[in-house]
């Protein structure tokens, strides 16, 4: 890490490739028994290395608009390999996906599927789709992120499914053949995805007797990852409960497929941060950081924990808790806070740690999902770096941004009317 940070400067991500084929391989294994694409969510850390790492591996990916298609046909994932989510598709980007042979659009209302089906008839092409349906199965993560309720913006309820497909399922060229689900990230438990697993067989049940036969089921994402010791269900936990029910479908010919994206990245990145000054306020002692909410957005926007340590050699891990004894020798409670202009722009709150000083190295673990993906440009902050390292060799994945970046699109101005 302090060679990283010495070529790479900081803030840098920084990713494991032996961590993201583990993860990769662990969930291949557990869901073997139904032969599951695993699509890899995109949105979780896009980086066209990280993609094509997971892609030398059998990956499929999860998009949601045409930019990360893009970056799948761009790291080598054919279309047909990919599988097309999100509430709010543009025509252009129906389009797109049509014209690249797009293995799976996944349709969240009438309205889009009526849609869909305008643009393939214009276009004389034949596109897979599944309906996305809202099974209304609680489960139980942030409201933010919590999205198989029915009161969320997400997928159609299972009374509308049965209407649905009565009145799209035989559409000349849009096929409305699957069912997706994506009920939340990250999910703790198993009881959720059974749940909804249990009302998806009921309405293919429904399906088969309106004469529908369904071809795929995607169960979409959420897989949780360990921000703290042993957090996570494995990813045999999971297949251990989702297999019963799904094992008779796919010998029914069903297709399934998986969307894991926190659960392969999460771990293999963690955040590389400067210490630029030390601070007491009252009886608050800060660490301030050259990146704060702008590299690493979680903890200020859903409260994440987000484990934090010195790249100090001396310094031995505790383990990653959110209340790590104070008592503990020489761990002094610290706020670990970013360089912008909000009091929300914090990593970790009264954190127990070793003390720390200007110049220092710190690691924030467990940012390889929902981090570098949702960095942003805050207080004119050019983007982090990231880094790959294979093995014992270490590659720049992405330059860092510079300020000259920032203003690029702004330099020209152009009359518009
Ligand atoms: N499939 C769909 C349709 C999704 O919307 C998502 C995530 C996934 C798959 C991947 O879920 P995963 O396996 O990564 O849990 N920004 C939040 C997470 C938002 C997740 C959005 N959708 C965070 O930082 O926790």
């Amino acid at each position: 890490m302090r060679e990283i940070a010495r070529t790479a400067g900081t803030p840098t991500f920084v990713y494991s490739r032996a961590t993201l084929e583990g993860h990769f391989d662990r969930l291949q294994t557990a869901f073997a028994p139904i032969d599951a694409l695993l699509c890899y969510s995109v949105k979780s850390c896009a980086n066209l290395s990280v993609l094509r790492t997971l892609a030398a591996r059998g990956a499929g990916m999860d998009v949601v608009s045409v930019g990360e298609l893009q970056r799948a046909l761009e790291a080598g994932i054919p279309a047909d390999k990919c599988v097309y989510a999100g509430v709010g598709k543009r025509d252009d980007e129906i389009i797109a996906a049509l014209e690249a042979g797009i293995g799976l659009l996944n349709v969240e209302s009438e309205a889009e599927f009526e849609n869909i089906a305008r643009i393939a008839n214009q276009l004389r092409t034949s596109v897979r789709c599944a309906l996305r349906i809202n099974p209304d199965v609680d489960p139980k993560t942030h409201r933010y992120t919590s999205t198989g309720k029915k009161e969320t913006k997400f997928g159609v309820d299972l009374e509308r499914a049965r209407r649905f497909f009565q009145q799209w399922g035989h559409h000349e060229y849009a096929k409305l053949e699957g069912l997706h689900l994506h009920i939340g990230s990250p999910i703790y438990t198993v009881d959720p995805y059974v749940e909804a697993l249990k009302k998806t067989c009921t309405l293919i049940e429904d399906l088969t007797s309106d004469g529908i036969e369904i071809r795929s089921i995607d169960l979409g994402g959420g897989f949780g990852a360990d921000y703290e010791s042993d957090q996570s269900p494995s990813a045999m936990d999971y297949a251990d409960a989702i297999l019963p029910l799904a094992l008779p479908l796919k010998s029914r010919g069903i297709k399934f497929f998986l969307e894991p994206g926190r659960s392969i990245a999460a771990n293999a990145g963690v955040l590389l941060l400067s210490v630029l000054y030390t601070k007491q306020s009252g009886e608050k002692r800060f660490a301030i950081c050259d990146a704060g909410m702008n590299a690493l957005l979680r903890p200020s926007h859903y409260g994440s924990f987000h484990f934090v340590w010195p790249v100090r050699p001396a310094d031995a891990l505790v383990p990653p808790t959110r209340s790590s004894a104070l008592s503990m020798q020489g761990l002094v409670a610290q706020d670990i806070v970013g360089p912008l202009c909000e009091s929300g722009d914090f990593l970790a709150l009264d954190r127990a740690l070793p003390p720390l000083a200007r110049g220092d190295l710190l690691a924030v673990f467990t940012a390889g999902a929902y981090g570098m993906s949702m960095a942003s440009r805050y207080n004119s902050s050019p983007l982090p770096a990231e880094v790959l390292v294979s093995g014992d060799r270490v590659a720049l994945i992405r330059e860092r941004e510079t300020v000259e970046d920032l203003l690029a699109h702004e330099r020209h101005v152009t009359a518009l009317l």
